[in-house]
């Protein structure tokens, strides 16, 4: 049986991530395909209990503990329901995966990204996606996005310098990875988001 594909999505907070995994999700079913939504952090029970901690604003964890709690919630994760998935011939969209922890933990919160690397060469049973999609919107435009009333966690709370870092730092790993990653303009309106999504999507795997 031919395996699924596995396809991640990624972008700083306020880019519209989460909805338009949705429509990408309800247009591959439309498409005969069956498909699995899931996220990081999270995607299992066990994951889904860590990321409420890794969330609250009551945790006080150092960098590296957060770092190895992202990668024993991944690794879960990719045990437990990404490789079984792909091997069942299921498509996988997972909202967030290991360039998240590139940008944040790396470009963002300064980790050496030889550490993260090693991380992902040693934690991810070589399941990495075959193509991401990077929601590109500068972090002025995402903030202006994002709800005043909403209560922010522990990760909203970081300041501007913050995610100035790590939307340059997603910009780098467009870079290094320009065959996986593609870039998406998200300044556009929701219509034209999915649609440079599902048109490299069928280009990509040849779907008609
Ligand atoms: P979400 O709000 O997009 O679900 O993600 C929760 C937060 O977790 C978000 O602020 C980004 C952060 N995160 C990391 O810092 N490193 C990671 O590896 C992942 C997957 C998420």
């Amino acid at each position: 049986m031919e395996k699924g594909k596995f396809i991640s999505f990624e972008g700083i907070e306020g880019v519209g991530k989460s909805t338009t995994i949705f429509e990408v999700e309800k247009f591959l079913i439309q498409k005969n395909i069956q498909v699995y939504r899931t996220r990081e952090p999270g995607g299992t029970e066990f994951g889904e209990k860590i990321r409420d901690l890794l969330l609250s604003k009551e945790s006080i964890i150092p960098v590296d503990s957060e770092l190895l709690l992202l990668f024993a919630i991944r690794y879960q994760h990719i045990k437990e329901v990404i490789e079984p998935k792909l091997n069942s011939g299921i498509w996988v969209l997972c909202d967030r995966f290991i360039d998240a922890s590139f940008a944040y933990q790396g470009y963002g919160k300064k980790v050496n990204l030889e550490k993260i690397e090693l991380l992902v060469e040693n934690f991810t049973r070589k399941i990495i996606p075959d193509l991401t999609f990077f929601f590109n919107l500068s972090y002025d435009l995402a903030k202006k996005r994002f709800p005043e009333s909403k209560t922010k966690d522990r990760f909203e709370n970081l300041d501007d310098k913050f995610f100035e870092d790590v939307y340059l730092g997603y910009l780098e790993l467009l870079k290094k990875n320009p065959d996986r990653i593609k870039n998406i303009d998200s300044k556009r309106n929701k219509e034209e988001v999915l649609k440079q999504i599902t048109d490299v999507i069928m280009d990509c795997f040849k779907i008609k």
